[in-house]
This record gives C-alpha cells, structure tokens and sequence, in this order.
C-alpha cells in the first residue's frame, strides 16, 4: 500500500533559483540530500517537488508514464518562465520532428560547412572565446538546417544570431535567477525578438516562393504545415515554429560541445588522435565530457496521481507535484572514480562496466527510457566532426590557469562556463 507523503523530510529554508535567489542551487540540494538521505520534499514558493536520488528512486522515476506524470509539462512551465506563450501555442511543427534520417544527414553538410565559415571568420591564428564560438557554429548550422534560404549569412543571420541570443530559453535553467527580471519586464526583450525572428523568416518564405531556393527539408516541411492559411497567420505560424526549434535544440549540445574541447586539449595524447581524425575515441570523448557537464534537473510534472518508489517506501504523489533528480548529484559519485574524466569507461553509447553502480540509471549523458535524448546520435555525430575539425586544422592552446568553472546558479541542461574561456589557436 502507498503511504501518504508527509513520511518523508521536508528540507526547510530551500528555495529553487526560479523562485529565490540562490548562490550555488545544486550544492543547496547535495546539502539537504546529505541531511535528508536519497528521498526529500522541497517546498519552493508554493510549489512541491519530491527529489528523488537512490537506485530504486531514479529507475522508478524513468518509468515514470507520461500521461501521470508529464515530462513535456514539466519542460513547458520549465521554458515559459523566459519564453513568450505565443512561442508554445499552435505550433504545427514541434522540436521531435527533427530526427528523420534524411534530415540528419542534412544537417551534417549544414554543420560541415559552418564549420567552414568558421575557419574563414577564425583565419590564420588568434583568441576567442571557445564558448562564444561554438554557440555562433550552433546558431549557423541550426539557421541553415531549418531557418530557411539566406537565413544562415550575412545580415539575415547576424540578426536572427542577435534575437536568439536574446531568446534562448535556457536562460531559464542557466539563469534561473533572471527570470524575476523576465516576468516584471512583461517579456519586453523576448517579444522584440521575436519580431526581428519573424521578419527574416518571413523573408526567407517569400524567397522560397520566389523560386530562388529548393523547397525540400525541415524549412519545407514547416512551410507546407501551414499552407491555406491567411497569410499573416501563416508568416507568423512559420516564424513560430522555427523559433520554437531553434531554442529548444542547439544550446545544450553547443555547451557539451565546448566542455568536449575544454577536456580535449587537457590531454595531449588524445588530442592528438581525435585531431588525426580518430572518430570513435573522438566519441567517447564527447560522451565523457557531456557526463561530467550535465546540470541536469530531470523533472515530471504530476497529473494524475502516482504511487511512486523512493526506495524507502511507496508513496502517493498528488497532481500538482513534480517528481525530480538532478545529475550533477549523481553523475560524478554514483559510484568510485566517476569525478574523472576517462572517455574508455564509454563502449559505444553505454557505460563500459557498470559493477560498480547500484543501477546503470544512476549515471547518463543523454538520459534513460523513454523520454532519453532523441537527438543524442546526431548530437554525438555532430559533436566529433567539430572536434575534429577544430583539432584538427588548428593548434589550440587554453589560455585558463584554472579549470574553468560553471555557472554555480545553473539548474538544468549542460553546464555554461561562468567565466570567459579564451583559447589561442594556430593553423597547423
Ligand atoms: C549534447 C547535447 C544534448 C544532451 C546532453 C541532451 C540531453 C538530453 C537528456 C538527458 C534528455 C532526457 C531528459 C529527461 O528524461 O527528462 C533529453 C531529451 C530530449 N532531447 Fe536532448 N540533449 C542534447 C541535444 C539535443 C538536441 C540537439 C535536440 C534537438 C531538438 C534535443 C532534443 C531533445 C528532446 C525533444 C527530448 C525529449 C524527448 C522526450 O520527451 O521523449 N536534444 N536530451
């Protein structure tokens, strides 16, 4: 039989960084998990949360069903802290219509040629901010990929580059802290933006009809969704859809991206095989690097009621409710050793031996189940053909003393760099 959830510890004086300024969110929570054990309720502004970190607790969180307890709302009251409603309402296209295997491939040769415009705008040598860098590579082969014709040059792209900034809506997670500002400002930057993202859709649209530009592909494919439509509605609708791809896809797997190279050019023996074009080591570096960069919150947002196990008893959790974890606390200590960076722990897309952990759910990159990453091959594609590339045309030498540090208020997805981290680089 269940029990009622009143058995379990409340951690008092816990707020998360969306309701309340918080100096380190993820070390507030291993605190009150270092008091409270592996099952504890966090009472932040109203809201309950029942975070949840043994064995026991994480597999029955994975299996969690979506219709009791709900990732995609989670995410939604997630991202409309940032975000305006306008962006989730209506869309015809939504981000998991990503992963056709034609589309993949598509992106690739988009990625591969950001990755050329990226050598001419790095030329012979310099410093950059390798943070800096790979978002702008996100933002051009993702604008390229579903943005639509001429979206991903010149003053169309500075311009949607500008408005995204502006718009990305992992500001929420990785500046939690901010959103106080966002809601009393009534969203005033965020909509702007996206006028300036409709704008140049909208002229990517009538390109496209002009005859000036194939009609195949993800652009296509949105574009056909709202044919029929009136036809400011219909701008508007594009312009929406790719608004809502374009948040919701790049930034992560740009940050993952970047943490890869942090940890690459640290190790000079390896550096040295992926930039001779070693793919598969080039992998399990990527993966390696994504697990120790995870800031996670896996989150479930309860609908109907469920009875859920902590691994110290069953409990009935009313709608309302969100169910979370959070992988920084488990990643790096679910078991010996895991605080190292060591990419032969990684066979393939899974963890080499897993004898050491109570459960294989304890430790990911990409998530377990059926919610895992949808995009994690063609993150992990992605991820090597720019290590390599980057290794491999360039010298790159980090210009930190120091490791550089994440963004300590961060709750969610893949660390951000609190700090500039500038590289020197050399074209070999
Ligand atoms: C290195 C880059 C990435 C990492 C580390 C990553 C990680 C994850 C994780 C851990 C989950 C599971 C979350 C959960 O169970 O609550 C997830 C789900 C998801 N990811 Fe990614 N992701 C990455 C890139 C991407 C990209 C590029 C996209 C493109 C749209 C994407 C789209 C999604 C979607 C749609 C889901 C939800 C799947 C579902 O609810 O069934 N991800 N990702």
């Amino acid at each position: 039989m269940p029990g009622p959830l009143d058995v379990l510890p409340v951690a008092d004086g816990i707020g998360l960084p969306w309701d309340v300024p918080v100096d380190d969110a993820v070390g507030a929570i291993a605190a009150a998990r270092a008091t409270h054990g592996d099952a504890f309720v966090v009472r932040s502004a109203g809201d309950d949360y029942l975070f949840t970190f043994s064995a026991t607790g994480v597999e029955s969180f994975y299996a969690l069903p979506e219709d009791a307890a709900s990732k995609g709302l989670a995410d939604y009251l997630m991202l409309r802290r940032k975000l305006p409603d306008e962006v989730f309402t209506g869309r015809r296209l939504l981000p998991a219509a990503l992963f056709r295997r034609d589309d993949v491939s598509s992106y690739l040769v988009n990625l591969a040629e950001a990755l050329d415009a990226t050598e001419r705008e790095l030329g012979a040598r310099g410093e950059v901010d390798l943070f800096a860098l790979v978002r702008r590579l996100g933002h051009r082969m993702g604008l390229a990929s579903w943005a639509g014709p001429g979206s991903a040059d010149g003053a169309a792209f500075e311009r949607l580059v500008a408005a995204f900034d502006v718009l990305d809506g992992s500001e929420a997670f990785v500046h939690p802290d901010a959103m106080a500002a966002v809601a009393a400002s009534g969203k005033r930057a965020e909509r702007a933006a996206l006028d300036d993202v409709a704008a140049v859709v909208d002229a990517a649209v009538r390109r496209q009809e002009a005859g000036d530009a194939p009609g195949a592909g993800l652009f296509g494919r949105i574009v056909d969704a709202w044919a029929g439509e009136p036809a400011e509605e219909r701008s508007r609708g594009i312009a929406m859809d790719v608004a809502l791809i374009h948040v919701a896809s790049m930034s992560n797997l740009m940050a993952a991206l970047g943490w890869a190279i942090v940890d690459l050019v640290a190790d000079p023996d390896r550096l040295r095989l992926v930039a001779s074009g070693d793919r598969e080591l080039a992998q399990r570096c990527a993966l390696e690097s994504t697990r120790l960069a995870q800031r996670s919150i896996m989150a479930r947002a309860v609908v109907q009621p469920v009875a859920f196990d902590t691994g110290v008893g069953v409990v009935d959790v009313p709608p309302g409710w969100t169910i979370a974890t959070l992988l920084p606390l488990l990643n790096a200590s679910a078991a010996p050793g895991l605080h190292e960076w060591d990419p032969d722990r990684w066979h393939r897309h899974r963890l080499a031996d897993t004898t050491a952990l109570a459960s294989p759910m304890l430790v990911t990159a990409f998530g377990h189940g059926r919610h895992s990453c949808p995009a994690q091959s063609f993150s992990l594609s992605a991820m090597t053909m720019a290590m390599i590339r980057l290794c491999g045309r360039y010298d790159v030498t980090p210009a930190w003393a120091e490791y550089p540090r994440s963004v300590p208020a961060q709750i969610g997805g893949v660390a951000r760099s609190a700090d500039p981290c500038v590289i020197r680089y050399a074209r070999r």
